[in-house]
C-alpha cells in the first residue's frame, strides 16, 4: 500500500474555511431554479446557463481551466506537474429532481472544486478534472445519466429524438442551449488516459446517522430498471356508466401499484416504486380512460431485480385481461449493479482511517453517475451522512463538520493516489 503522504504539505490549508465555502456555494446554487420558491433544475433548463457561469468562476478561482462539452457537462481542468500525464476525474451532477434539496449532486461537484483548491497550486503526477454532469436524475427526458453516459462513450444518439413534456426534442434542447448534438461523441473520454473516478455524495439514507459516522465508503451501487407504461381502458360518464360495464384505467393502475408494493415487501432488499401517475381525461365526472405511470425497481442482485420486473409485467398483463383494459409498456431502461474498484477503494479507506474514522462499507440504494462511470474507469465513492436520511426533498441536509471531513478525505485520497503511482 503506498504510504500516505502526510497532509503537512497542505497544512497551511484552512479546511474549515474551505468547507464553509462549499456550504455557502450549495446555498447560492439553490437559487438557480426553474420553479420559484422550490429547487427544480432539469436538463439544460434556463437557470443552468447562469449556474454554469457561477460554477466556472469557482473552478477558475481554484486554478482550473473550464470547458463545456456537447451534452452540457461543465468540466474544470487542473493540470498535472508534467505533460502527457493521465487524468483523475471527480464529479457529480448539477441537475435535480423537482422540489429537491440543496446537496444531491451539487455537493459532490463543489467538494471536487474545493479539493483542487486545497492543493494550493501544488501539482500532482496526474491532472484532475472536476465534472458537473448535466443530467443524472432523468426528469426532463425520462432517461437518467445523459451527462455521464456521454462522458463514458455510451450515449445512444437515438435519444436525441426523445421529446419532453413540451414536445421539445433532446436535440432541440441541446441546440437551444448553444451546443451541437453532433459533437456528443467527442464528449467521451479516451479510456486509456483516465486513472479513475471519485464521487462524493450525500448518502440519502439513514445508515451513517444511525452509526453516528460522518462519511462512509460505497462498496456497490444497486442496479435499477426504470420503465414507463400505461393501462388503456374506456372513458365514460361517471353518472351513467354502470360499474359492471366499466374498463377503468385508473382502477387497473391502482390495483397494479398495490401489487408492486406487495411484491417489494416480500423480497429481501427489493425496492419498487410507482413514482409518477397521470390520468386522462382527469375530470371529476369521467371514468378514467388512460393511466400512464412510471415503475422504478432496484436490487443489489441484477437477477433478483430482473425476475421482479418480469413478474410485475406478467401481473400487469393478467390484471389488464381481467379488467378488459390494455397494458402497454412505453420504454424501459436498465442500469446494472456495479461494484467500486478495490484498489481505489483501499486508498479511500486509508484516507478515511487517517482521519480517525472507521471505513463503513455500504451499498447505495440510490443510483449515481459513478454507476455509469464504472463502465469507463475504476470508480470509488464517498458518502456523507444525511441527517434524518432525507433526500429528494427540501429538508435534505448535511452536517457542516462532515463536509470538512469529506474534503480532507478527498485530498488525502489524491495524495495517496499520487504516492501510489509508479
Ligand atoms: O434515482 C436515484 O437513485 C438518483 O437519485 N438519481
Ligand atoms: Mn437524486
Ligand atoms: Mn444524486
Amino acid at each position: 500500500m503506498a504510504s500516505m503522504p502526510a497532509l503537512h504539505l497542505t497544512d497551511d490549508v484552512n479546511w474549515t474555511a474551505l468547507a464553509d465555502e462549499v456550504l455557502v456555494h450549495c446555498n447560492q446554487i439553490a437559487a438557480y431554479t426553474e420553479e420559484e420558491g422550490i429547487i427544480t433544475r432539469t436538463f439544460l433548463c434556463a437557470p443552468m446557463k447562469p449556474l454554469h457561469e457561477l460554477v466556472s468562476g469557482w473552478m477558475q478561482a481554484a486554478h482550473m481551466t473550464v470547458r463545456r462539452d456537447a451534452i452540457g457537462n461543465l468540466i474544470g481542468h487542473y493540470p498535472a506537474e508534467g505533460d502527457g500525464a493521465p487524468v483523475f476525474l471527480i464529479g457529480s451532477h448539477l441537475d435535480t429532481v423537482p422540489n429537491a434539496g440543496k446537496f444531491d449532486g451539487v455537493l459532490g461537484v463543489l467538494l471536487g472544486i474545493a479539493a483542487v483548491q486545497a492543493l494550493g497550486g501544488r501539482r500532482l503526477p496526474f491532472a484532475v478534472e472536476v465534472l458537473g454532469f448535466s443530467e443524472e436524475e432523468g426528469i426532463r427526458y425520462r432517461v437518467p445519466y445523459l451527462g455521464s453516459l456521454a462522458t463514458a462513450g455510451r450515449f445512444d444518439l437515438m435519444l436525441l429524438e426523445r421529446i419532453d413534456a413540451h414536445a421539445v426534442t433532446l436535440a432541440e434542447a441541446i441546440r437551444a442551449f448553444g451546443l451541437d448534438p453532433a459533437q456528443i461523441p467527442m464528449a467521451a473520454y479516451p479510456r486509456q488516459r483516465i486513472l479513475g473516478y471519485l464521487e462524493a455524495h450525500v448518502e440519502q439514507g439513514p445508515v451513517l446517522e444511525k452509526l453516528n459516522l460522518p462519511v462512509g465508503i460505497v462498496a456497490a451501487i444497486v442496479g435499477h430498471s426504470r420503465l414507463w407504461a400505461s393501462f388503456q381502458g374506456n372513458a365514460g360518464h361517471a353518472g351513467t356508466l354502470p360499474m359492471e360495464d366499466r374498463h377503468d384505467a385508473l382502477a387497473a393502475a391502482a390495483e397494479f401499484v398495490l401489487e408492486v408494493e406487495r411484491l417489494a415487501r416480500s423480497v429481501d432488499g427489493l425496492r419498487a416504486t410507482v413514482g409518477a401517475l397521470t390520468v386522462k381525461p382527469g375530470a371529476v365526472n369521467v371514468v378514467p380512460g388512460l393511466a400512464t405511470f412510471s415503475l422504478d425497481v432496484r436490487h443489489a442482485d441484477d437477477a433478483v431485480r430482473q425476475r421482479a420486473v418480469a413478474q410485475l409485467l406478467d401481473q400487469a398483463e393478467d390484471l389488464a385481461r381481467k379488467r378488459g383494459v390494455r397494458f402497454h409498456m412505453e420504454h424501459i431502461e436498465q442500469q446494472p449493479a456495479v461494484k467500486a474498484d478495490p484498489r481505489l477503494t483501499k486508498m479511500l479507506v486509508a484516507a478515511v482511517e487517517t482521519m480517525g474514522f472507521p471505513a463503513m462499507h455500504m451499498v447505495s440504494g440510490a443510483g449515481h453517475d459513478a454507476a455509469v462511470m464504472a463502465s469507463l474507469t475504476p470508480m470509488t465513492m464517498l458518502f456523507l451522512r444525511s441527517p434524518g436520511g432525507v433526500s429528494h426533498h427540501p429538508d435534505e441536509a448535511v452536517v457542516p463538520g462532515d463536509v470538512q471531513v469529506a474534503l480532507e478525505v478527498m485530498v488525502n485520497f489524491l495524495f495517496c493516489l499520487a504516492g501510489g503511482l509508479p
